[in-house]
């Protein structure tokens, strides 16, 4: 039996309790209902905190609002917070949703080392945590993780450069190049513990390429630590961008492909590179350079042959999901998960629903975005979200 079973088991009864009530026989009598129950009291509310990390990235404010339609359309009360991207800021918040008593959290971390006294707090009132799409680390009081294969997403990326370069086709055969070509490593943040798993499943994949020649990193900087952009910030990644093309590559050596692990980094990346006289377009010779998140802005560059490939992580199935374990941990229940190996967070490994990415390159946009109505047509052509 979880530890927080019974409590958990009691808002989600009363709340069954009060939908039969509503749907019952009018009104009439409060007092004498054989067995309790029956009384005009509002049903008792469950309230669930969701924090965000921040709003200047698309992802994540959509990812809160679908956490917060779903929640909401169960009957329970959200409360929806962005952290922006600070770090005492989101730590504030989730003290305030114990205190304002939160039934449940959703909690995608900005520093997922950083929380290990709110979940403290959250352990000693009952409360569960479902961590969301990054891994909150070092703490025992982590109850359930939902997110992507990540170590996938970063196959995907390198999967989708080594496709830009030539190397491979698109559907995984041998392409017709041959090389060698030069190319640049970007990593995200490494407080965000995904940034890892991209990093190795991107490496791993491009690794043996490195080894016979077929790609070399001419700036020499192949640590996760050299590459990392701070807070996955776009600016950030263009200003590094800059200087790799300023100490190594003003000699007139030719760069040909850029691994980026998310669209804003990727777009920081390709302004950098147009402003050296790059491009700006692929066709126009503009090293390939791939992403992450099917950012609406990224999704257009593609579509006009400027940022090669993305990789579409479909937040409204991790909303659902998150909302899924929600309503089993109100229900007194354990949601299921469908890996319980991979995501240690240096105390426990934590139970995982992770879900399957896909590679976006110009051919797909349509069957994998608009079809599915991630996108419309329209905000392809026009790079903006309506
Ligand atoms: C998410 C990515 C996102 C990145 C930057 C990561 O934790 O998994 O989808 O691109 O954060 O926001």
């Amino acid at each position: 039996m979880r530890k927080y079973g019974l409590a958990a088991l009691g808002t989600a009864g009363l709340l069954a309790l009060s939908a039969c009530a509503g749907g019952g026989a009018g009104s009439g009598e409060d007092d004498g209902g054989g067995g309790g129950g029956g009384d005009t009291e509002a049903p008792e509310e469950v309230l669930v905190g969701v924090a965000m990390p921040t709003q200047t990235s698309e992802r994540w404010i959509a990812d809160g609002e679908a956490v917060e339609a779903g929640l909401t359309d169960l009957g329970y009360d959200v409360d929806l917070q962005f952290g922006n991207d600070d770090i005492p800021t989101q730590a504030q918040q989730i003290d305030q949703m114990i205190t304002s008593g939160a039934d449940l959290l959703v909690i995608a971390a900005i520093d997922g080392t950083a929380l290990t006294s709110q979940l403290e707090a959250a352990a000693a009132a009952n409360i569960p945590v479902v961590s969301y799409d990054r891994l909150i680390r070092d703490s025992e009081n982590v109850d359930f993780y939902v997110t992507f294969d990540n170590y996938q997403v970063g196959v995907q990326q390198a999967t989708s450069l080594l496709v830009g370069l030539g190397l491979l086709t698109e559907d995984g055969s041998e392409g017709e190049a041959t090389g060698p070509f030069n190319i640049e490593l970007f990593a995200g943040s490494l407080d965000d513990n995904n940034a890892h798993f991209f990093w190795e499943g991107a490496i791993e994949t491009l690794q043996p390429y490195i080894d016979d020649g077929t790609l070399t990193v001419p700036s020499g900087q192949t640590d996760i630590e050299q590459a990392a952009t701070l807070r996955w910030q776009q600016e950030t990644a263009q200003r590094r961008m800059e200087d790799l093309l300023t100490s190594t590559y003003s000699d007139g050596t030719e760069l040909h492909g850029v691994l980026s692990p998310y669209d804003g980094l990727s777009r920081g990346i390709i302004t950098a590179l147009q402003n050296a006289g790059m491009g700006p377009t692929l066709e126009e010779g503009l090293p390939v350079v791939s992403g992450q998140d099917a950012e609406i802005a990224s999704v257009a560059l593609i579509d006009q042959g400027v940022q090669f490939a993305t990789i579409f992580k479909d937040t409204r199935k991790l909303a659902d999901q998150a909302v899924t374990a929600a309503e089993a941990y109100l229900a007194g229940e354990e949601p299921e998960a469908n890996d319980t190996e991979t995501y240690d967070n240096g105390v426990l490994v934590v139970p995982s629903y992770l879900l399957e990415s896909d590679i976006v390159y110009a051919g797909n946009i349509t069957s994998l975005l608009v079809d599915s109505g991630y996108w419309t047509a329209d905000e392809v052509a026009a790079g903006v979200a309506e």
